[in-house]
């Protein structure tokens, strides 16, 4: 049975650089580390982000005088980075630079007087981070008929979460079109790592028998993910750990396709594979 990996996989840069952040932490002795929020959308790795004394709070009231308080990929407003800085020992600031970059673009528009339109989910936490740079000047919008009910918009910047769909962003820019008193700015703040997986599963998908998501169940962009395999390889699953794999479902098997959500560590990975690996060693042993 041969296993094949997709070509991109696991985590996108940003996670991957909040964990490293806080990984380097760790080995410099720093206590207690808190995330704002949970660092990653993966059980597994805060379990083992746990053992090592890095825990969760929900809020920047819960950081005392002795905390290393991390904001995660996702960003926070000025004013939860203010309090953090104000109540915690020390600040690790893991804002995905894609992220930084929306959030300046959207404080310089407003310090211009301009509007910002962002394309994207009001609830999400990195839009409520990003409304927080122009709180006065900034609507959210989660696609082009929700323009419809904006005011006037002047000289918009429009800008778009860094994980929707293309076509949502170039929907919303037009509409703003219609609405701006002016020719508006459109900067495509699109990140590419959620799109990059699914094009790599879908180049694969075509060319296996069973296809292995690893992810968590909660993690929309691994439940995606699991969608897109399915479109072309029927038995496709989403799976959090190796326990989860029945080798009942690899009974004759060729070809296993396998990859993983941007919040999937590279440890939990190789666990797969390596599990797929006895499974076919063992299917081969008894033929
Ligand atoms: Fe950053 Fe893109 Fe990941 S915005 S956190 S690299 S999905």
């Amino acid at each position: 049975m041969e296993v094949l990996l997709t070509e991109e996989y696991g985590f996108c840069f940003g996670v991957e650089r909040a964990v490293e952040m806080v990984e380097e932490a760790v080995t410099e002795g720093a206590r207690p580390i808190r995330s704002l929020g949970p660092l990653i959308h993966n059980a597994q790795e805060m379990e083992r982000l746990g053992e090592k004394g890095v825990s969760t709070i929900d809020s920047p009231g819960e950081a005392d005088g002795d905390t290393i308080a991390v904001i995660r990929a996702h960003g926070v407003t000025p004013q939860v980075q203010r309090d953090l800085e104000l109540r915690a020992a020390q600040v690790i600031d893991a804002t995905c630079p894609f992220v930084t970059r929306v959030q300046h673009l959207a404080e310089r528009a407003a310090e211009q007087g301009r509007d910002v339109v962002v394309a994207g989910n009001p609830d999400h936490p990195e839009m409520i981070g990003v409304v927080g740079y122009a709180p006065n000047n900034t609507y959210v919008v989660r696609d082009a008929g929700e323009v419809a009910s904006l005011p006037t918009l002047r000289s918009p910047l429009v800008v778009s979460q860094t994980t929707i769909k293309l076509k949502t962003f170039l929907e919303v820019a037009e509409a703003v079109r219609q609405k701006a008193d002016a020719e508006p700015q459109v900067v495509n703040t699109i990140c590419s790592a959620t799109r990059d997986r699914q094009d790599a599963a879908r180049a694969l998908a075509g060319e296996v028998d069973v296809f292995y998501v690893i992810g968590g169940r909660h993690s929309s962009n691994s439940v995606k993910l699991l969608a897109v395999c399915q479109e072309q390889c029927e038995k496709s699953f989403l799976i959090e750990t190796p326990s989860e794999i029945n080798p009942g479902d690899l009974q004759g098997v060729g070809r296993v396709g396998v990859t993983a959500g941007a919040s999937t560590p590279d440890w939990l990975i190789k666990q797969v594979v390596q599990r797929l690996n006895e499974i076919g060693d063992t299917q081969t042993a008894h033929r």
